[in-house]
């Protein structure tokens, strides 16, 4: 009986070094049945052997569970968006739903949700920007996972700071890449003027997305739109470049420039609603498509047309969920550096029944790659713990080639320091990291990155780093980041000087410095680290930081977006092995 032997060997090394009877209790009952369920079960259980009852781990655990706190403080100040007075008028002035309450009314009940960048506009030069004033979700609507963007009206009339666009944009990119249909929940009152010059200089801002918007289409991939709020100046365009749109009665309206503007321009006096509302744009203009009374029916009508883009329904599958409770990933994550054996207890914790199949264990020393599922999903595994060597760069590319032969997702988990001298002096270091980096940026096949503790200087190019275009990217709270290669040059600060969150309306932009009979530019909500994981969240470089212990969950979500209407394409080169 290898299984059961297999478990034995598990558990007992598991009960030998954690002090976790509930986890162990847990365990043995998934033991018993995965064992008979389990006979012909893929991969072997792997071994872990990890005391976490050394004194090493219970600092660990609260350095890890501190910032997990921290985590949840920033949440949940932005959470609540503009403040209660905007929240306030937005409802019961405005008479509008609250964007989460849009989003859960627009989604399948119950459908599991990706929070993409919510830490986006934290901690930035012109304030903090809850959500970057915009919630970006991917979840099921009518079974069909899709990409919602929503204008949160309290931040600012849903206007569009730079970082909103930039948020947008990698919306947009993930769509792209997976083919997920787009909701644009439009709610804007356009630009945010103050900062408006710093919103259209460059290729990837300003009116990018309505140029998306019309690739995306063209390349079969679906744009719908509802307007429930004010869609005014660029904002005009996010409908009307859809495919379908759908208006809401009284609180949508629709125009490049408002009454203000048209009484300052022509003198002329004129409603929002006679300018621009639902009836004019779809009874008159043509500018949308489907009337609704109010958001509720315009929430019914956008799942229908999500209905008749003739897509297949996300599959569900059924997995073996791990042997490892998920919070001894909070525990790690208050290392600054996981050993081999720590990195395999994280796989234990994220892969299916904790099992994993080693590829080319005995090559190479500082990297592990494998095979192993995530919700019932086969997934190619690259885990670094140390230096990339020259042995483990060619098994790295070896074990890409495989995914990418076989429509393999891959999935990076990232842990490392930077590199001393002596470990990248060797030119042959550096020709077979070209050739891991080469064969991973030539791939097809989807990867997600997660940064455990460290992501550094080249590791971003073998390891999929932002550049090398992971389609989904998170951090546990204490990961650093930098461009540094080499460790002598880089004495990373441990960590993120917080200050606590302050609830509250975000600073408005506009407010100067301290003057005379000016008001004091509110304090952030905290400081950042340019090395820390919140930095890098907070400019959307990755997709977000997430509470550890959700990894298995986060990734089994991930997996499940990139493999439903993702394209396979062609390959024409065989495998090439080292
Ligand atoms: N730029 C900067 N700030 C803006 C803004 C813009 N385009 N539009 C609204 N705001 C700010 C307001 O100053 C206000 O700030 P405050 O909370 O610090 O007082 C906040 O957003 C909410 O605006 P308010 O008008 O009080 O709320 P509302 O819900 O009644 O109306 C809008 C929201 C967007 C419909 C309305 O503000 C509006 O029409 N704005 C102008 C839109 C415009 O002309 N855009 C052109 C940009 S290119």
């Amino acid at each position: 009986m290898m299984v059961a032997s297999a478990y034995r060997t598990f558990f007992y090394r598991l009960s030998k070094s954690n002090n976790i009877g509930a986890i162990l209790t847990r365990a043995l009952s998934v033991q018993t049945e995965a064992i008979s369920k389990n006979q012909n079960a893929s991969f072997p259980v792997l071994e872990v052997e990890v005391d976490c009852n050394d004194q090493s781990y219970q600092n660990a655990t609260e350095k890890g569970m501190k910032s997990i706190q921290q985590l949840d403080k920033i949440m949940a100040v932005l959470s609540d968006g503009g403040g209660e007075k905007a929240r306030k008028r937005h409802t019961e002035l405005n008479k509008k739903l609250l964007v989460w309450d849009r989003i859960s009314r627009l989604v399948d009940p119950g459908s599991e949700m990706i929070d993409l960048a919510p830490l986006a506009g934290l901690n930035l030069a012109y304030g903090d920007i809850p959500y970057g004033g915009m919630v970006c979700v991917i979840a099921k609507v009518r079974g069909r996972y899709c990409s919602i963007t929503a204008n949160d009206g309290t931040v600012k009339g849903g206007t569009y700071f730079p970082i909103t666009v930039t948020k947008a944009l990698r919306a947009q990119h993930i769509s792209a890449l997976h083919r997920l249909p787009s909701i644009c929940l439009v709610d804007s009152g356009g630009g945010f003027l103050p900062l408006q010059a710093e919103l259209f200089p460059d290729k990837q801002h300003g009116g990018r997305s309505f140029h998306n918007q019309a690739v995306l289409s063209a390349a079969g991939v679906p744009q719908v739109a509802v307007v429930c709020g004010s869609c005014t100046a660029g904002g005009a365009y996010a409908p009307t470049m859809s495919d379908e749109a759908v208006m809401v009665d009284r609180i949508g309206t629709l125009f490049l420039g408002g009454p203000p503007l048209v009484r300052a321009a022509l003198g002329e006096v004129i409603s929002e609603e006679e300018l621009g509302g639902a009836r004019l744009h779809c009874g008159v203009s043509g500018c949308c498509d489907m009337f609704a009374a109010d958001e509720d029916e315009a929430f019914a009508t956008t799942r229908d047309i999500i209905e008749s883009l003739n897509l297949p329904e996300a599959r569900e599958d059924v997995s073996e969920p791990p042997l490892v409770a998920p919070d001894r990933l909070d525990t790690l994550s208050g290392l600054s550096q996981l050993s081999r054996d720590e990195l395999k207890l994280v796989l234990a914790s994220v892969l299916d029944g904790s099992r994993f199949r080693e590829f080319k264990g005995s090559y190479g020393v500082n990297v592990i790659t494998g095979f192993g599922k995530l919700g019932g999903r086969l997934v190619g595994v690259v885990a670094n713990h140390g230096t990339v060597t020259a042995r483990d760069a060619l098994k790295m590319a070896h074990l890409v080639e495989l995914c990418d032969q076989r429509h393999i997702p891959l999935l990076y988990l990232q842990n490392a320091p930077p590199d001393t001298v002596e470990e990248c002096s060797d030119p042959e270091v550096l020709k077979c990291r070209a050739r891991a980096a080469t064969v991973l940026a030539a791939s097809r096949v989807p990867r997600i990155s997660v940064n455990l503790t460290g992501c550094h200087g080249d590791q971003h190019m073998t390891m999929c780093g932002i550049s090398f275009e992971p389609s989904f990217y998170f951090a546990w709270p204490r990961a650093k980041f930098s461009g540094v290669s080499l460790s002598a040059a880089a004495p990373a600060p441990d960590e993120a000087a917080a200050a606590p969150p302050r609830p509250g309306k975000p600073p408005s932009p506009a407010d100067k410095p301290t003057k005379p009979g000016r008001p004091a530019k509110p304090p952030p909500l905290i400081q950042l680290p340019k090395d820390s994981s919140l930095y890098y969240a907070s400019r959307v470089l990755i997709d977000g930081v997430i509470r550890p212990r959700d990894t298995r969950k986060t990734l089994e979500l991930a997996l499940a977006v990139v493999s439903w209407n993702t394209p396979q394409q062609e390959r024409r080169h065989p495998v090439i092995r080292m």
